[in-house]
């Protein structure tokens, strides 16, 4: 192996070939004209040499001892693509040749060669090398932007999408807020109107009741009544709906409010065969609200918790502290809330019960808004349902 002493060059040439005459000719020649030159009596050293040089160029001759030229040519194509091989043939081997071509040899040329005809082809070869390799520097670059516009694009529309429900989630909780702001609006005004002629009605059917002993008209007039009963309890809940009145307090402890609403229940709950199961960690954690509205919301959630489990079951409920905020976390044993009802169940009047209001949820939904609270269902299955309450603690 030679190398020449000069400093910048025109390409790195390695040349194998296990004739030291070719070899010495052909490497005088190349240094000659700028090239640095390396080379090798045979294929694995010439190889090493490449792994350790890069060349741009080599020469390698086909017919040689112990590893081939064209074994040689494929591995070097293989394992350095940017290094470009001319192969050396002997005379009348035009066919071999060609199949060179097509196991990557960029040119070849025939032995004896002549000097001014070796450096034409390897400045020719060079030169095409320099342009294939730019086209594909060019060509990665095409696909390395395409990729990137892609991934903008995608990030395009993933932000579409997030604002379009964004959009869509607003639209949905302005139509909720407008139905509320009209209802409590409605209810205020009209409950006492419906209330004083429905107290006649009542009384009437009572008086009615007194004067007969037929027991079609008992069993028609005790029908009304029940009917009275309900009307009354939707205006209750309207009224609760738009209360009016605040009492604030900045000590309200979550457990007790709790605690309150299930007292309520109690009877309810011993009849109906229903387990309450509490765990209340970081107690006592205060609130600023109302106790009496906070309240209702539990109300109205055990309402719910109790139409799904006619036959018992459990209700659990956690309280427990997550930084700022307090966290209820209320699970309920029941047939849980199908998935096409679930988008739905906090819009007002909505219900999938006979005799539901659709009420109970809005009026949920909205009390914890006042006090800064959020309210979602967590979990849904056949197994039962679990709703998840946040509200900011009072310092
Ligand atoms: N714990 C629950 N398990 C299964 N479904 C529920 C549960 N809570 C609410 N739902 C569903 O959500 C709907 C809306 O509940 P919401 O409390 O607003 O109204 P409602 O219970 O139907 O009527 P109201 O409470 O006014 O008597 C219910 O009809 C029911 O389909
Ligand atoms: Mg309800």
């Amino acid at each position: 192996m030679t190398e020449t002493p000069q400093q910048s060059f025109k390409a790195t040439i390695v040349i194998i070939d296990d004739d030291i005459h070719i070899l010495e000719l052909a490497s005088v020649i190349l240094s000659r004209r700028g090239y640095q030159v390396f080379t090798a009596l045979k294929a694995r050293q010439g190889i090493e040499i490449i792994d350790a040089r890069q060349p741009e160029l080599v020469l390698l001759d086909y017919m040689m001892p112990e590893v081939d030229g064209l074994s040689a040519l494929r591995e070097i194509r293989t394992r350095f693509p940017r290094t470009y091989v001319v192969m050396f043939t002997g005379k009348g081997n035009e066919e071999i040749a060609v199949e060179l071509m097509k196991a990557g040899a960029s040119e070849y040329l025939l032995k004896p060669f002549n000097n001014r005809d070796l450096v034409d082809r390897l400045d020719k070869v060079l030169r095409i090398r320099e342009i294939e390799l730019q086209n594909l520097a060019l060509q990665e670059e095409q696909i390395r932007l395409l990729e990137q516009i892609d991934a903008w694009n995608q990030e395009l529309q993933q932000r579409v999408r997030e604002k379009s429900d964004a959009l869509q989630k607003a639209h949905t909780e302005i139509s909720q807020s407008e139905k509320l702001a009209a209802l409590g609006y409605l209810s205020a005004g009209m409950a006492h109107e419906i209330r004083n002629p429905l107290n006649s009605i009542a009384l009437f059917v009572q008086l009615m009741r007194q004067n007969t002993a037929d027991s079609e008209q008992l069993e028609y007039q005790g029908k009304i009544l029940k009917e009275i009963d309900r009307i009354d309890v939707i205006i209750r809940k309207l009224l609760d709906a738009s209360r009016r009145t605040r009492t604030i307090s900045d000590d309200v402890h979550m457990d007790e409010v709790i605690d309150n609403a299930l007292e309520v229940f109690s009877p309810q709950i011993e009849t109906g065969r229903i387990l309450i199961q509490r765990s209340y960690c970081d107690v006592p954690v205060r609130i600023k609200a109302d106790p009496a509205e906070l309240e209702q919301i539990f109300t109205n959630l055990l309402l719910n918790a109790l139409d799904e489990m006619p036959a018992g079951g459990l209700i659990n409920i956690g309280v427990y502290r997550e930084n700022e905020r307090v966290v209820v976390r209320m699970s309920d044993s029941g047939g849980g809330i199908p998935e096409n009802v679930l988008p739905s169940i906090f819009d007002p009047f909505f219900s999938t019960k006979t005799r539901g209001t659709g009420m109970g949820l809005p009026v949920v939904q909205r009390i914890a808004r006042i006090y800064d609270g959020n309210v979602v269902v967590e979990k849904t299955s056949c197994q039962g349902t679990v709703f998840r309450l946040d509200f900011p603690v009072c310092h």
